[in-house]
Parts: C-alpha cells; structure tokens; sequence
C-alpha cells in the first residue's frame, strides 16, 4: 500500500513538471502525453496501426493559463528514426479553444534536431499546431518526442531578442544585400555538407517581414560551403572556395546575378579574405580544403576579372599552433584591408602581420598580440576605422577540444608596416569561442553566442548571454539570453534598421540533433523608450549622394536634432570571420539647423570602397534606419597613382 502511495505521488509530481499535450489521435503505446513528459526518449506518434489515420494530426498543448508566448518548440523523436518528422505546420492559438488565430505557418528540416516555431508575442492559453505533411514525405504520420512554449520577453531595459524563425535550410554564410536583406547559405543540402557538388542551396531573409525566399544557386558550378567571403567596391559578394576549392563565385549587387569568376591560383576553403583600399580581394589560408599547406596569399581584380598569386605574402608568419596541424592552423584569419593597399593580419594567431597586395606581395611581422594565445575562432572587429581601433575577444588556442578563453585585446594600427600597439583590457564575462560580433552604430561591441569548451557539432557548454563591449568605459554589460544554441557554423550581422541578426549553428546530418535553421534578431535598447515602448527614431530626409569618393563632402537633412553619426560597412558572416563591418564615426564640419555637412576621410584604406550604412544618432542614441552609401576611390587618387607608377 505504502509502494503504491509513493508510486502515485511521483507520477502526479511527473504530470506538473511536464505539459499537458493532447493530440489528433494516437498509436497504442505512444500517446500524446509522450510528447509533454519532459522525457525525450519517449513520443507520441500518430496512429497508424491497426489502420493508418491519415494526416492532418494536430496537438494542441495547454498551458493551463493564460500566458505570454512566441513560438512553439518541437522536438522530433529521438530514437534514430525519423519517420513522422513534422514538415508542412500550421501554428494556431487559442485563449478558449473555440476560437483559434493562426499565428505562423512554415515547413520544418528533416532531421531530428529541435525546432522553433516563432510568431508575434500573443497572450494564449492553447497552442496547436497541425501537421499537413510528414517532412521527408515516407507516409501518413507525425511524431513528437516534445512540444513546448516559448515564454515572450516583457522587458527591454537591455533590449529584446524576437521570436525564432524556423528557416528552410542550416545556415553557415550570410552577408547584406543592398538594400538590406539577409543572404544565406550552407551547403548542397538543407542539413548537412560534403565533397564538391556545383551548387549550393540559399534562403534570403526580409528582416522586416520575417519572411523567407529560398533559391538554389547552381549557375557557378559552386558547392560555396566554407568558403572565403568579401563584398567589393560594388557591394557584389565575393564567394571563393570551399567544398568546391578553387571556384569563385560573385553575386552581382546590382543586377542580382551569380557569375562564376575565375578559378583562384590555390584551391582553399576556411581562408579569409579582405577587400583593399583599392577594391581588390586579397585571400590567404585556407587548409581545410583543396590540399594542405603552402596557402600564401593571391588577390582577385574586378577590372581584369583575374586572380593573381602574391608569391611574397607568405602564410607561413600566421600559422597558429593548432593541435590539428595545418588543416587548422591557417585558417580564419583576422585580414583588415588597410592603407596602401596593405593588409592587416591581427590574428587568430598570437602573431601579427602586414601584408602588402602589391607587385608579388610581401609579408612583415606586425610584432605579437600582447601577451595573447593563439585564439583560433575569435573575434576581431574595427569599431573606429579613423582611430584604426581593433578589439578582439575570445577563441582558443586550437580548434577543437580545447577551453575557450575570454581575453580581450585593443590594437592600434597606423601607418602600414608600423608596428601597432596592443593593450590588455578586462576580460569578457564568459570564455567563448565559435561566438561572434557586431559593432553597433554607438560603437558598442555586441559579442553573441559561442561555447566554453570548443567541439564542432555540439552544443553542451553553450553561452546563451551575449555582452556589449563598451569602448569608453571597456567594460562588458551581459544582456538577455537568446533560445538557440550559437556555436560552430553561427553568424551575426547588423542590419540597416539597427537590429542583430543572428543565425546557423550546426549542418552536420539528419541525426545530429545540432542543426539551427533559424534566425534569431536582438533589438538592441536603444530601440526602446524607458518604458518600453518603441523609440521615436531620428530620420534621415535627404542626402546629397548617394554615391561619394573618399574625401568627398556629403550634405544629410534630418527630421531632427542629431548628436553622434557613423558610418558601418555592410557586412558579411562565417565561421566568425567578418572582415567587410567595419565603423567609422563621422563628425560634422558643419551645421546649419538639422542640414549637416560632413567630409568623408580621404583614405580609401580607413573608409573601403563598397556599401556603407549611414545611422543619424539622437541625444538618447536612438539611431535612424540608415541610409546606404557607396563609398568609391576618388577618380583623382587613382589619377595621381598612376601618375606615380
Ligand atoms: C489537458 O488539456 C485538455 C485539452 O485542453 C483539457 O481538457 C484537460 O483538462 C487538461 N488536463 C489538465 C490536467 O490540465
Ligand atoms: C524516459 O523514458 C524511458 C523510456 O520509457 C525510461 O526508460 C526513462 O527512465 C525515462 N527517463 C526519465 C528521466 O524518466
Ligand atoms: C473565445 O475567445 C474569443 C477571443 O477572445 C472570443 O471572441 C470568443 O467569444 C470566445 N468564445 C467563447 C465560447 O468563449
Ligand atoms: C497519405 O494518404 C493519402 C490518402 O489518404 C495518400 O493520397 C497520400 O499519398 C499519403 N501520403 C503519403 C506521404 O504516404
Ligand atoms: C561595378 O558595377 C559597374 C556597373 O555594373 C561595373 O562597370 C564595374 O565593373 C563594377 N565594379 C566592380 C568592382 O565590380
Ligand atoms: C568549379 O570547380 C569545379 C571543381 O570543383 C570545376 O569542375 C568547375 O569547372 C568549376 N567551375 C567553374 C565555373 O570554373
Ligand atoms: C615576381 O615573381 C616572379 C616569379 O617568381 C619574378 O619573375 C618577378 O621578378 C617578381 N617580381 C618582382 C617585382 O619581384
Ligand atoms: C575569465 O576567465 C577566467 C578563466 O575561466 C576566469 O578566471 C576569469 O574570472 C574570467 N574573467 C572575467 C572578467 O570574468
């Protein structure tokens, strides 16, 4: 009597810790309270003996009150078997059950990953969610080894992260179109990667709308995944190797197009790469595909559409002394193209290095990071191009199976091949690698995601906490936690309204349960009043070009008073390499009113050629949705250049 007593208490103390799941119908032995109990190697599974009940099924979960939510989570069964994945979903909610809202409607992956279903923050009691195709289309069934909620956020004193948009494929690479949509890829499938396979599937992201639009790409005969990535002087991504090693792929800003450009000299893939002050891309490293070692550098030209081999900008200098050899210790590296058509290499490594892109390229040693380790899938980002500041954060001193750490470094870079200065600041909060970094119109450093201990493919030792870097006081501020692991294969990058966009994580197979097709965004707060309400932004009314040469005066009228102005380079993300952001304050020289005149600094180096976005910031740093500028080498420098030459 005693046992069955005890027996009974445990099984009520079961039920409150999990939630309450009914479901369309049920197979014997696999009900609907499967997918609430909290246990994930249980589940529910739609009926389909002794007859098949065919789909739609549906399960509604109810959270026995009223509650603040935006998004259901789903987690497919666990057991290696992936028959009754949810594909096709219809996401409704309910404060009563006899009157149902459709909330979000999407398709999930077909892999045994967890899912969000994001949506607008509603109050709901139910959430149902009907299944109208099984995702890898095998038969009539739906399974669930878990359903769950998300809980909305109600404060925003240290901004808010949106809901988590499912998307279509496992992102590895994005970067800005003109314009602002979010371009992404990863590989020839939705969920994972391997070998050459001409084409690669992509997703664009309207940030605005949440909406995505999937594409192959196939017209270059590139599988891109882990590639190098620089946007050039015309906004046009520079896609080079990866899976498919020497290939180049260039999407036209302007008319959309992909075109397949030359084949690079050295076939790469996990090179970085860097657009110059003269609009060229300079690209070094790059072990992990197309053969191992000797990966010096070589640079692409547009005018000639040719690549060419930089014999003397040897790789060897930025080598780490990753535990994995060469395979990992060229690859990634922190490449800022900088004046005179040098490039700055501030790591991963502990050593640092100038590179010049001219004649057959050169190398010299830029001295050592401070007291720095090799940190091997850090952070490097120029949040003041004109001061040539560079923080850096994190990474570790091998790829993989190694700690993180959370050191912090600033370099000072001046004139190419001075040596810079390196001061040590106060560490992050968390140790981090596999993270990555936004700096914000304000010349904060948003640094998001990553894990203490680094493994690819895995997401145990994860920080969900980003932290703003503040270079005036250099201190860090933690703020609210995202839902998704971000680790291996993560992005960031700002977008033009002033928002983080945040993806990937994952691509490693259907069984893995590490793949993140979804997109997170983080409002930073100054985005938000005291209250909490949505800030009244300052706005852009005219500009006077749209179009400027480095040095060339620019006219803005705002619809109000503004007090601080930058300008932050469109920016492309991988494997927490983003070598096109970079931000350059802008100081009026004159002010009539809200008309504001401003002369862009002269070096083509500090303000590259290419997309920039323009925020008008108000005395409460509120930013405006930035306008794009295309920042272009003045007609005269390239003058008295070949003048010169
Ligand atoms: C579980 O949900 C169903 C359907 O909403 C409801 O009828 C039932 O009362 C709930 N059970 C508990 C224990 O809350
Ligand atoms: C989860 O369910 C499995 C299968 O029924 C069972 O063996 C296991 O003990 C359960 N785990 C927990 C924590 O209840
Ligand atoms: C259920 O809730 C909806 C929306 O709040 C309301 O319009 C409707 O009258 C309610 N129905 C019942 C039967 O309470
Ligand atoms: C599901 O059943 C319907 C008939 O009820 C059938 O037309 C359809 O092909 C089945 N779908 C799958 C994936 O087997
Ligand atoms: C930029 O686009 C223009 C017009 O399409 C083209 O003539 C020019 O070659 C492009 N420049 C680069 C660097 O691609
Ligand atoms: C891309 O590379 C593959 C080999 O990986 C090669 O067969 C193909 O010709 C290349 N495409 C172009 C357009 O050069
Ligand atoms: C560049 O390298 C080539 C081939 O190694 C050599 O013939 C040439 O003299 C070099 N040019 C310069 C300017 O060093
Ligand atoms: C940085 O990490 C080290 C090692 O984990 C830890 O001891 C230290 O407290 C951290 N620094 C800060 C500022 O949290």
């Amino acid at each position: 009597m005693l046992i069955f007593v005890n027996l009974l208490f445990l099984t009520i103390v079961h039920l409150v810790q999990g939630l309450n799941v009914t479901t369309s119908d049920a197979n014997s032995g696999n009900p609907a309270s499967n997918a609430g109990d909290g246990n994930a190697t249980t589940f529910w599974h739609s009926q389909y003996s002794p007859t098949v009940v065919p789909l739609p099924h549906w399960a509604i979960v109810d959270l026995g009150a009223d509650t603040f939510i935006n998004g259901l989570s789903y987690l497919p069964r666990q057991d290696g078997n992936l028959n009754g994945n949810i594909g096709q979903y219809i996401i409704e909610t309910s404060t009563n059950t006899s009157t149902w809202t459709t909330v979000t409607t999407g398709a999930f992956m077909d892999d045994n990953s967890k899912k969000y279903a994001g949506f607008s923050a509603v109050t709901a009691r139910y959430i149902r969610i009907t299944a109208l195709t099984e995702a890898g289309n095998r038969g009539n069934w739906s399974s669930a080894a878990e359903f769950g909620y998300n809980a909305a956020p109600t404060s925003t004193n240290l901004g808010q992260w949106s809901p988590v948009y499912n998307q279509p494929i496992t992102i590895a690479a994005s970067y800005l179109l003109p314009g602002g949509n979010v371009f992404s890829f990863g590989s020839f499938k939705p969920d994972t990667f391997g070998g050459a396979n001409g084409f690669t599937l992509s997703v664009t992201f309207n940030a605005v709308t949440g909406t995505s639009t999937q594409a192959t790409i196939s017209q270059t005969g590139h599988d891109m995944f882990c590639p190098g990535m620089s946007l050039d002087a015309n906004g046009s991504a520079i896609v080079t190797g990866g899976d498919d090693a020497s290939n180049t792929s260039i999407n036209d800003a302007v008319t959309g197009d992909w075109i397949a450009g030359p084949l690079m000299n050295i076939p790469r893939g996990y090179q970085s790469s860097a657009a110059l002050s003269n609009g060229q891309i300079f690209t070094i490293g790059g072990s992990w595909s197309g053969g191992r070692g000797g990966k010096n550098g070589e640079k692409y030209d547009s005018a000639t559409n040719a690549w060419s081999l930089l014999s003397g900008a040897l790789v060897a200098p930025m080598l780490t002394a990753d535990a994995g050899g060469i395979f990992r210790q060229d690859n990634h590296g922190w490449l800022f193209g900088w004046k005179n058509e040098y490039v700055f290499q501030a790591g991963p490594s502990s050593a640092m290095n100038w590179y010049s892109t001219t004649g057959n390229g050169s190398q010299v040693s830029a001295g050592t990071r401070a007291a720095a380790v090799d940190s091997m899938s850090g952070i490097a980002v120029m949040y003041d191009a004109v001061a040539g500041k560079i923080f850096t954060a994190g990474g570790s001193t091998s790829y993989q199976d190694v700690d993180a750490h959370n050191e912090t470094y600033l370099i000072t870079i001046g004139t190419p091949p001075a040596v810079p200065t390196v001061a040590t600041l106060t560490s992050m909060t968390y140790t981090r690698a596999f993270h990555n970094s936004v700096v914000l119109p304000n010349g904060k450093v948003f640094i998001t995601g990553g894990q203490t201990y680094a493994v690819p493919f895995s997401d145990l030792n994860s920080i969900f906490t980003p932290e703003l870097w503040d270079p005036v006081t250099q201190t860090f501020t933690v703020l609210p936690a995202h839902v998704v692991p971000r680790n291996y294969h993560s992005i960031a990058l700002l977008l033009l309204d002033g928002r983080v966009y945040t993806s990937g994580g994952g691509l490693c197979g259907t069984k893995c349960g590490t793949n993140h097709p979804d997109v997170e965004i983080y409002s930073p707060s100054y985005l938000f009043t005291s209250t909490g309400e949505l800030a009244t932004r300052p706005v852009i009314s005219s500009i006077s070009a749209t179009s400027i040469a480095v040095g060339g005066t620019l006219t803005v009228v705002t619809d109000s008073e503004i007090s601080s102005w930058s300008l932050i380079r469109y920016g492309s993300a991988t494997h927490t390499v983003n070598t096109d952001q970079r931000r350059a304050p802008l100081t009026p020289t004159a002010t009539d009113g809200t008309t504001y005149t401003f002369v862009l600094p002269s070096d083509s180096g500090i303000m590259l050629p290419g997309l920039w976005m323009l925020f008008a910031l108000n005395s409460a740093g509120v930013p405006s949705l930035a306008e794009t500028v295309k920042v272009t080498v003045s007609e005269q420098s390239k003058v008295r250049k070949l003048e010169l030459g």
